[in-house]
């Protein structure tokens, strides 16, 4: 639903002398075209200059020149201020509100080629695009290159990761801009299947950056549609980055047809960093949705059969052979993890606990030689493994009123899925599953594309609208990292798209400061399926006895607060669950959806604290982490209902508590509160703690 509340358009007049200007709050936007008809932007914080005159432009096949020569033949201007209702989301209502600039462009020489460009100026940062206008001249083009740069003025603190065209599942490293270079990162970031990195310069966004007087700025995208997801080149010289964007098997980055535009380029500032956590402009520049029934989208929680395989207690594969021709058998090797008695249990500890949802990986044949080898036709999607009964466990689970969660693992092979799509939905509508969680570790085939290209982009938007079509929720893993789509296709509710905690169960993991950069950079632009939540934090691995998680046990449990997604998953197994019923007690209690969020307190790489109000009751909850550093966090609880007492459940780092030495040490404790309280929390090193808040 949008309620329009003002809205007003002027028409400017083709003589309007550079630079235009837009000011709104602390942020003046400008514009200008230089002395060679070339587009140029700037932006001003509080009158700080934090983006120098930047290029705008693009090389095309058809005109490697059209970035200069333009001259301005109009400008429109409008004020936008509404709310608008997410499905699901962070909070019930989101606010609108920005002031609009649209520049015309021409270019002087024939054919007079036309570009518009759009800028949106919000209180908290900078949205544009570029859009080209239906024209005889520019009908069918090919992007060889986009020339968009952001012209920092200073050497900042960067927070960032390689800029890899096939993952974004690297650990982040902190640093000036001066210092960036991925070359050493990415050659042993050996955890990784596909790393693509041709420019040791390059970075991905959600780029967070941190001047030296304290100002925050994070570039990224929205709207990432029919087009390649952008990197940035980090001139450390000139403190200068420049697009990136992802190509094509041929080299080139985008087919395009106009009348079209390209993603919005955001630029997010404050200098509180709690507002950028706070900033909803990248999902304000998507559009909404177009169908308007989504009452079958719910959120929920869910548990899976999964950390099992990852950890190496089972396996995917039901055999340790790959069938060497149609009628060989495959011989069990009595590991498989996805058999039906196994999957039973955790419908039973899903139903017992009020979890919604169970996720089954290596239910389907294939597994034996998925990995590694850029093969096509390795999955079907509707072909079980013997000992996995589907008839049996939809019957189960529906008796226990639970739902299952399809797991749909394509190797990479697109292509494959693509010609099964339209049968692997049918197969999830015929028994009951009304979620996928789709995967694409491997090299893409077609051969030579990457997962961060157009091609690419579009399939995963494909499978988005084949999930509106059979009404199933998506969780896409390995995609391009989200850009705000959740708003337009509000089934596709997750990605992965990001160093999970699944890297604690396979590799070194993720150093204790990581939780606290993910919301600055690839949750910026949407629901992470982080996987939180496991409490075996030590001897998890049979074949890795050293291997550990690296946080404390209560920090798992913060982290179903500070990291938002609709689809949360309780990672560990029943048994470790078991094993800690008080604190599970959490788990079973935080929802997926809120009326409200507070971040109550934020630094990058140091810590996080967040409160968010359930959707439709007054139940309050609070998760607080911290990096490798123990410490205090003292908490307002202003944003409690003015004159109610509550009664705070309390889950924290037990004395002592240490995520080398001591992870698994926590104590929970009550206290009755109001919104004039303030919670003091101790923090251990990694530690967090997670509060929920009941009105008495
Ligand atoms: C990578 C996914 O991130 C992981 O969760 C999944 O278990 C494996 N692929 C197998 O599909
Ligand atoms: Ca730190």
């Amino acid at each position: 639903m949008i309620i329009l509340l003002c809205s007003s358009l002027l028409q400017g007049s083709a003589q309007e002398q550079a630079p235009l200007q837009v000011d709104r709050d602390n942020i003046r936007l400008s514009f200008s075209l230089d002395g060679e008809g070339s587009p140029r932007y700037a932006v001003l914080y509080k009158g700080h200059q934090l983006i120098a005159p930047s290029r705008q432009g693009f090389v095309l096949a058809e005109d490697s020149l059209f970035y200069k020569g333009f001259t301005i033949t109009g400008t429109e201007r409008k004020s936008v201020n509404e709310t608008w209702e997410p499905v699901w989301g962070e909070e019930r209502n989101i606010r609108n509100s920005y002031e609009q600039l649209t520049v015309h462009l021409k270019q002087q020489n024939a054919p007079g080629r036309l570009l518009d460009i759009v800028f949106r100026v919000f209180a908290d940062g900078v949205g544009f695009r570029y859009e080209f206008p239906q024209q005889s001249g520019l009908k069918y083009f090919v992007v060889k290159d986009e020339l968009t740069e952001f012209h920092l003025t200073g050497d900042h603190t960067v927070f960032w990761i390689p800029g890899d065209y096939d993952s974004n599942e690297y650990a982040y490293t902190t640093s000036r801009l001066s210092e960036v270079n991925n070359s050493r990162i990415v050659q042993a970031a050996a955890d990784i299947a596909v790393r693509t990195v041709p420019d040791p310069f390059a970075v991905q966004t959600p780029l967070m950056l941190k001047t030296g007087n304290n100002i925050y700025i994070n570039i990224h995208e929205a709207a990432l549609i029919n087009y390649p997801a952008m990197q940035l080149h980090v001139d450390g010289a000139s403190h200068q980055l420049s697009a990136r964007l992802v190509p094509d098997a041929v080299g080139n980055k985008a087919y395009l047809h106009s009348p079209c535009t390209t993603p919005w380029r955001t630029i997010i500032i404050s200098d509180k960093a709690t507002d950028i956590l706070a900033s909803r402009i990248i999902l304000n520049l998507n559009e909404a949705p177009s169908a308007t029934d989504f009452s079958w989208v719910r959120p929920m929680k869910f548990v899976g059969v999964w950390w099992e395989m990852q950890t190496g207690k089972s396996t995917w594969n039901y055999a340790d052979d790959a069938a060497r021709g149609k009628d060989d058998v495959l011989q069990p090797n009595g590991r498989h993890g996805a058999n039906t008695a196994n999957v039973k249990r955790y419908i039973d500890f899903a139903a017992a606990n009020g979890i919604q949802g169970v996720l089954v990986e290596g239910w389907n044949t294939g597994w034996e030689d998925w990995f590694g080898n850029w093969k096509e036709d390795v999955f079907d999607f509707i072909t079980p493994y013997p000992d996995f009964n589907v008839k049996e466990i939809e019957q189960y689970a529906a008796s226990k009123g639970v739902q299952m969660i399809m797991h749909n693992e394509t190797s990479g092979a697109a292509t494959n899925y693509e010609r099964q799509l339209d049968t692997a939905f049918r197969f999830m509508n015929a028994f009951g599953y009304h979620a996928v969680k789709t995967g694409y570790v491997g090299r893409i085939i077609p051969r030579g594309e990457h997962h961060d290209g157009q091609w690419m982009v579009n399939h995963y938007e494909r499978v988005a609208r084949k999930g509106l079509q059979y009404r199933v929720m998506i969780d896409a893993h390995e995609p391009p990292r989200p850009t705000g789509l959740q708003r337009t296709y509000p089934n596709w509710m997750a990605s992965e798209a990001g160093r999970g905690n699944e890297y604690n169960a396979f590799s070194n993991g993720n150093a204790p400061d990581h939780e606290t950069i993910l919301p600055f950079t690839r949750l910026m632009g949407g629901p992470m399926d982080y996987t939180p939540g496991i409490f075996k934090l030590r001897h998890y691995a049979p074949h890795a006895p050293d291997r550990t998680v690296h946080t404390t046990l209560a920090k798992q449990l913060a982290l179903y607060v500070t990291i938002y997604s609709p689809l949360q998953m309780v990672a560990d197994l029943p048994e470790n669950y078991e094993a800690h019923p008080d604190a599970f007690r959490f788990i079973r209690e935080v929802p997926v959806d809120w009326d409200d969020t507070r971040i109550i307190a934020a630094e990058p790489g140091d810590y996080i604290t967040i409160a968010r109000k359930e959707k439709g009751k007054h139940n309050w909850f609070l998760g607080a982490i911290t990096d490798e550093n123990a410490r205090t966090a003292a908490v307002p609880l202003s944003f409690l209902d003015k004159g109610k007492q509550y009664r705070a459940v309390i889950y924290a780092d037990a004395p002592g508590a240490d995520w080398k030495t001591n992870p698994e040490a926590y104590r929970i404790y009550e206290m009755v509160v109001d919104g004039n309280s303030t919670l003091t929390l101790q923090l251990a090193a990694s530690g967090g703690a997670a509060v929920s808040f009941y009105p008495l």
